[in-house]
């Protein structure tokens, strides 16, 4: 018998092509309690990391934005703001469950005409060639089978010149940190998990995915590797989460 190919769903091996699947019952079983539970998980600093994002992506009226990942709407939001009327911000993710929350939260908000929902996948992006002035994935990277892909997959989509941001936890900086963070994330967050969304699992998922995430310096290397330059990240509370930068040549 042929050897199926395997990659990593938190600190499982599975078969390559059951992952997406995998990571697609997380989300449809977070999603309508995701909002909640991120301000709870984070002590509301998310908000914190996403301001800074906003910052470096120097966003303006009038351009073509893509939050990939984008579930239930935080950046799009924001970008939503800052482009106005003559811009557009594409809200993309793979699960419907995540767009749908996400979509119905935006409207409520009042923001909606110049987003645009669009359920794809990180690493076949539905969009022509030199399409965003800036693409965003904020938290989602982790969750790609083949980031690599993806990341080739958004230069392509980009113009000339335009931003990629990547959010992502990584790896903290002090050992003493690690360690705190260690605790937090493999018993406080599954138990968080459980009494606010009735899952443990896909929070253990969150903690475990965080762990096999490559590291600021190896990712900064791949999105040298997909043809990004000037790339660089920023450590954000002691490293726990980076966010990286890189410009289409
Ligand atoms: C942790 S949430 C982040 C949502 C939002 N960006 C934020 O920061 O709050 C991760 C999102 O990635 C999406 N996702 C996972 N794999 C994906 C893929 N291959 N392509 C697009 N989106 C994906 C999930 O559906 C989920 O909505």
């Amino acid at each position: 018998m042929k050897d199926r190919k395997t990659t990593h769903f938190g600190y499982q091996e599975v078969p390559v092509e059951e992952k997406a699947g995998r990571v697609a019952e997380v989300f449809h079983s977070v999603a309508s309690r995701y909002d909640v539970m991120n301000d709870l998980m984070s002590g509301g600093i998310h908000r914190l990391w996403k301001r800074f994002t906003i910052e470096l992506s120097g966003a303006r009226p009038g351009q073509q934005i893509l939050d990939i990942a984008g579930g239930t709407g935080d950046l799009t939001a924001r970008f939503s703001r800052i482009v106005g009327a003559s811009g557009q911000v594409v809200l993309a993710d793979i699960n419907a469950s995540m767009l749908e929350v996400g979509r119905d939260r935006l409207i409520d908000c009042g923001i909606a005409g110049n987003v645009v929902p669009v359920q794809a996948d990180a690493q076949y992006l539905p969009f022509p060639d030199n399409t965003f002035d800036c693409i965003t994935i904020a938290f989602g990277l982790r969750n790609v089978t083949d980031k690599d892909l993806a990341l080739r997959d958004m230069l392509r989509v980009l113009k000339a010149g335009g931003r990629l941001l990547v959010l992502e936890f990584s790896k903290p900086q002090s050992r003493l940190l690690e360690k705190i963070y260690d605790q937090y994330s493999f018993r406080l967050l599954p138990l968080m998990g459980k009494l606010v969304a009735n899952d443990a699992d896909s929070y253990r998922y969150l903690a475990e995915s965080i762990r096999r995430h490559p590291n600021q310096e190896t990712l900064k290397q791949m999105m040298v590797e997909a043809g990004f330059v000037e790339c660089e990240f920023h450590n954000m509370t002691g490293g726990i989460v980076a966010l990286h930068r890189g410009i289409k040549p």
